[in-house]
C-alpha cells in the first residue's frame, strides 16, 4: 500500500515536473519565428549603413544565423514535418527555396563589400528570405502545422532544435 502511494506520488511529481519543464520553453514555430526575427533586423541595420566594412560584418552575422536556421530546419524540423503527408509538398518547396538562398549567400561571401554588385545582390538575399520566412510563417505552412501538430509535440521539437543551435553555435567559436 506504501510502496503504491509512494508509486503514484512519484509519477505525480513527475509529470508536475514535465510540464513545468515543458512549459519553460519555446515551441518550435515560436523559436523559428525568433531566427527570422532576428535576420530581419540585421538586414535593416545592414541596409541602413554605407560603411562598407560594417555592411560586410552584417552580412557575415546574416550568413551565420541563416546557415544554423537553414541547417536545423533541414535536419530536425522538416523531417517531422514531412511525416504528415499534407505537409510533404510544402517542405518540398521550402528546400528548394534553401537551395536559391545558399547559392546567393555563397555569391555574396565572394564579393567585396566595395563591389557595385555587392548592395544589390544584398537586396535581392533579404527579399528572398523575406518571402521564405513570411511563406513559413503566415502562408500554410505554420497554421496549418498549429492545425495538424499538439503543442506538446511542438515544445518537444523546439527543446530539440534549441539543444542543436546551441551545439552548432559553441563549435563555431
Ligand atoms: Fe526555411
Ligand atoms: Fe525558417
Amino acid at each position: 500500500m506504501i510502496l503504491r502511494r509512494i508509486s503514484v506520488w512519484h509519477r505525480i511529481c513527475a509529470s508536475k515536473w514535465q510540464i513545468y519543464f515543458i512549459g519553460g520553453t519555446m515551441d518550435a514555430l515560436e523559436l523559428l519565428k525568433q531566427d527570422h526575427q532576428k535576420v530581419k533586423e540585421l538586414f535593416k541595420r545592414g541596409q541602413q549603413t554605407e560603411d562598407k566594412q560594417q555592411q560586410k560584418q552584417i552580412f557575415k552575422e546574416i550568413k551565420s544565423e541563416l546557415e544554423t536556421h537553414a541547417r536545423i530546419e533541414e535536419t530536425i524540423f522538416y523531417p517531422a514535418m514531412e511525416e504528415h503527408e499534407e505537409l510533404k509538398d510544402m517542405v518540398l518547396e521550402s528546400l528548394e527555396e534553401h537551395k536559391q538562398l545558399k547559392t546567393i549567400l555563397r555569391e555574396l561571401g565572394k564579393l567585396s563589400a566595395s563591389s557595385e554588385r555587392f548592395k544589390p545582390k544584398f537586396k535581392v538575399l533579404k527579399d528572398d528570405v523575406e518571402h521564405h520566412a513570411e511563406e513559413e510563417e503566415e502562408g500554410k505552412m505554420f497554421p496549418k502545422i498549429r492545425k495538424l501538430i499538439k503543442e506538446e509535440e511542438l515544445k518537444q521539437l523546439g527543446e530539440e532544435l534549441e539543444a542543436a543551435k546551441h551545439k552548432r553555435l559553441r563549435k563555431a567559436s
